[in-house]
């Protein structure tokens, strides 16, 4: 499939999807938002593609929602529209994704980025939600994700001050996994997904429907939850090669079933 918001390449087992309007940052537009989901769909139905990274250019990850596309939106359309419902569709999604962040990840991007099971970000990573400074607030997550991740006081600080967040504050506070210079964080987050993607996918897929989980849930579900997918497990044709491939001092491999 032809796309003219994004570019979409496969790294092994690794699908990468780049965001690709350098003109306007990246800014999430419908158009960048349908090719984006076509894009998951399309990684989401390939068996050999086992997790996937989104990423931008160095200048920007993405500087939001398309504001000039939102500037004459009245409240009944967004509300019968159910506006940006549709991003939604990124944070459910079930093989593994890994933000690489570089540059500006502002309002809908840093949501986006949030989306994502894990955030790898350059040391000139800068993270905000600056929609107060639109006269709205964040519509993707921002208010709730970023709360969870980083806690009330520097959620609070973002949302209301709009202040943007640089890549070691969001490290310290448990917003991005791990911080590496520019040039490397495309690299980094490859070789993360195609690690991931050397795994066996039920597993893999249960390990982060079950770390998600702990979101949604009080802890002694969760454990409960946890418990009954690592049972689950035992039926699975790569549990029974991991377990024999190290008593025989073997690297497994993985089918996947
Ligand atoms: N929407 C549309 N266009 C955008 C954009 C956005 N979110 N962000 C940047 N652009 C465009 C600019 O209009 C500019 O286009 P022109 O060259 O045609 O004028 C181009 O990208 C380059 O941007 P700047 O000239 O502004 O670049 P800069 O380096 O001076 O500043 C920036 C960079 C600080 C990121 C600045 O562009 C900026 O503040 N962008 C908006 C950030 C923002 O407010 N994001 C939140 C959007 S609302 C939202 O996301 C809602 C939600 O929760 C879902």
């Amino acid at each position: 499939m032809a796309y003219d918001y994004i570019l979409v390449e496969r790294r092994g087992r690794a699908g990468l999807i780049t965001l690709n309007r350098p003109n306007a940052l990246n800014a999430l537009s419908a158009g960048l938002v349908a090719e984006l989901n076509a894009a998951l769909d399309e990684f989401e139905a390939d068996d050999k593609i086992g997790a996937i990274v989104i990423t931008g250019s160095e200048k920007a990850f993405a500087a939001g929602a398309d504001i000039t596309e939102m500037k004459e939106l009245d409240f009944v359309t967004a509300y019968r529209d159910d506006f940006i419902s549709e991003w939604d569709k990124v944070g459910q999604r079930r093989k593994p994704l890994v933000a690489a962040v570089a540059g500006y990840a502002l309002g809908g991007g840093c949501e986006l980025a949030m989306m994502c099971d894990f955030i790898i970000a350059a040391e000139t990573a800068k993270f905000g939600q600056p929609e107060i400074s639109l006269g709205v607030i964040p519509g993707s997550g921002g208010t709730q994700r970023l709360t969870r991740f980083v806690g009330k006081a520097k959620a609070m600080d973002m949302c209301l001050t709009g202040r943007l967040m640089e890549a070691d504050e969001a490290e310290r506070a448990g917003l991005v996994s791990r911080v590496v210079p520019v040039g490397d964080v495309l690299e980094e987050a490859v070789k993360a997904a195609q690690k991931i993607a050397s795994f066996s996918l039920p597993a893999v897929m249960m390990a982060k429907e079950s770390v998600n989980r702990a979101y949604e849930t009080t802890m002694a579900e969760g454990i409960r939850f946890e418990r009954r997918i690592f049972q689950a497990l035992f039926a699975t044709e790569d549990q029974k090669e991991g377990m024999l491939a190290f008593t025989e001092k073997r690297s497994p491999q993985f089918n996947n079933r």
